[in-house]
C-alpha cells in the first residue's frame, strides 16, 4: 500500500482532522454497541499522547443532508469520553463558526467530536466547498475510517486531496489484515459465505473463485443455489433470479473450485417461533422454510475448514439471531476459531458476519474482525475504494 500513516508525521501542537466510522447502533439515545468506537481508541490515544489538537469528523447514519436530531454524534462523543477517560468536547455543527470555535479552543491532546457530516446535503455529493470547509478546520487528515472507504464523499475523499493526509492505525490495520486474503493466501483457502441473497454477491463470487480452494454456503444464499441445480426449497428464502447463481456454479466448476451447499437443513413452517423446527435431508423440505444448514452438513463444513491455513467468514449460515437457527453458524464459526488456533488467518467481515461472530462469542478467536459491512464487501470484489486512492494520491 503506497500511502502515508500516523508514524510518518509530526502531529505535536497541530490541528488534525480524523474521519472516523463512528456509525454505531442507538438505542434510547445511547450507544448500544460500541465496536467501531473501541475500534478507534488507538489512533485517538496516539494522537493525544503525542500533543495533537484532535478534530474528530464522523457520519451516523442515513440524515440524508438534513438535520436529524436522533443521528446527533453527541452519545458517541460521551462513549468516547468514558472509554478514553478524558473531557471529549462536542461542536453542534461540523463546518463554519461552531466547528472553527470549537477547534481554536483545542490544547495539545485535546479532542472534540464534530457534529455529524451528513447533516450537511454537500457530504455524499463531494461538493469541493463542502470539502475545503472542513479542510480548513486543520493542517494534517487522518482517515482512520476504513468501514466508509467505499464511499467518495466530502470527509472521506475531497479532503484528502486538500490536506497533508494519511492512514489512521485502524484503517492500516484493516487494509493490512484484508491483503492477506488477497495477496497470496496461504491454501486451503475457504471462504464460508451466508447471507441472504446470490444477486448482493455475486462480485465477491467472481473475485474469490480465482483465489480460494473452496467455498462453503450457507443462509438464504445456499437456497438460490440448490433452487438453481433443481431442488425445491419450498417457502424458503431465495433469489427470483437464478440465472447469476447458475453462472456462479459453472465458473466454480470450470475451475474446479468445490461450492458445498447443504445436504440437510433446519426448517419450520415459518418463522414464528411457537413451529417446532425439524431437521430434514435437503431434497425433503417439502413446503417448509429453510432457517439454518442441518448438522450434517455443518459438521461436513466444519471439516473442510479445520483444514484451511487462510478462512474468509462473510455472512451467517442461517437465522443466527433465534437460538433454534443458529446451530449451523456456531458450528461454522468453532471450527474457524479452532483453524486459527492451528496457524490459520481468518478474517471476519461484510455485513452480518460480524455481528453473528460477536453474538456468537467466537469474534475474540479470529485473526481479524473487520469494522466494514459495504467496505469489505467491496475490497473483496476487488474494488478500489475512493477514500484508500485519496490517501494514495496524496502520498505521491
Ligand atoms: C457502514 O455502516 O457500512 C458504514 O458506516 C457506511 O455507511 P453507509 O452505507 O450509510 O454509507
Amino acid at each position: 500500500m503506497r500511502f502515508r500513516t500516523l508514524r510518518d508525521v509530526d502531529v505535536s501542537g497541530k490541528r488534525v482532522i480524523v474521519r472516523e466510522d463512528l456509525n454505531v447502533p442507538l438505542a434510547d439515545g445511547h450507544v448500544a454497541d460500541d465496536t467501531r468506537i473501541r475500534a478507534a481508541l488507538e489512533t485517538l490515544r496516539f494522537l493525544r499522547k503525542q500533543g495533537g489538537r484532535i478534530a474528530v469528523l464522523s457520519h451516523l447514519g442515513r440524515p440524508d443532508g438534513k438535520i436529524v436530531p436522533r443521528l446527533s454524534l453527541a452519545p458517541v462523543a460521551r462513549d468516547l469520553a468514558a472509554l478514553l477517560g478524558t473531557t471529549v468536547e462536542f461542536a453542534a455543527d461540523c463546518v463554519g463558526p461552531l466547528a472553527h470555535e470549537a477547534v481554536s479552543g483545542l490544547g495539545d491532546g485535546d479532542i472534540v467530536i464534530l457534529e455529524n457530516v451528513r447533516f450537511h446535503p454537500e457530504e455524499e455529493r463531494n461538493d469541493p466547498d463542502f470539502a475545503r470547509a472542513l479542510a480548513s478546520l486543520g493542517e494534517l487528515y487522518v482517515d482512520d475510517a476504513f468501514g466508509t472507504a467505499h464511499r467518495a464523499h466530502a470527509s472521506t475523499e475531497g479532503i484528502a486531496h486538500l490536506l497533508p493526509s494519511v492512514a489512521g492505525f485502524l484503517m492500516q490495520r484493516e487494509l493490512d489484515a484484508l491483503a492477506a486474503l488477497t495477496t497470496n493466501p496461504r491454501r486451503p483457502f475457504v471462504c464460508a459465505i451466508g447471507g441472504a441473497k446470490v444477486k448482493d454477491k455475486v462480485g465477491v463470487f467472481t473475485q474469490l473463485l480465482q483465489r480460494v480452494s473452496a467455498f462453503v454456503v450457507g443462509g438464504g444464499m445456499a437456497n438460490t443455489f440448490l433452487a438453481a441445480q433443481g431442488i425445491d426449497v419450498g417457502r424458503s428464502l431465495r433469489d427470483d433470479d437464478l440465472e447469476p447463481a447458475r453462472g456462479i456454479l459453472q465458473d466454480a466448476q470450470r475451475r474446479s473450485v468445490p461450492l458445498h451447499l447443504p445436504s440437510d437443513a433446519v426448517v419450520a413452517p415459518s418463522f414464528n417461533d411457537d413451529e417446532a423446527p425439524q431437521t430434514v435431508p435437503i431434497a425433503d423440505v417439502g413446503t417448509q422454510m429453510i432457517l439454518d444448514i442441518g448438522p450434517r452438513t455443518a459438521d461436513a463444513y466444519a471439516a473442510v475448514l479445520r483444514d484451511a491455513k487462510t478462512i474468509v467468514f462473510n455472512g451467517p449460515m442461517g437465522v443466527y439471531e433465534k437460538p433454534a437457527y443458529r446451530n449451523g453458524t456456531r458450528v461454522v464459526g468453532e471450527a474457524i476459531a479452532e483453524a486459527t488456533r492451528h496457524g490459520a488467518t481468518s478474517v471476519v467481515g461484510g455485513g452480518d458476519a460480524a455481528a453473528a461472530a460477536h453474538m456468537l462469542g467466537f469474534a475474540e478467536a479470529m485473526t481479524h474482525v473487520s469494522t466494514g459491512g459495504g467496505a469489505t464487501l467491496e475490497f473483496l470484489e476487488g474494488r478500489t475504494l475512493p477514500g484508500v486512492a485519496a490517501l494514495e494520491a496524496s502520498a505521491t
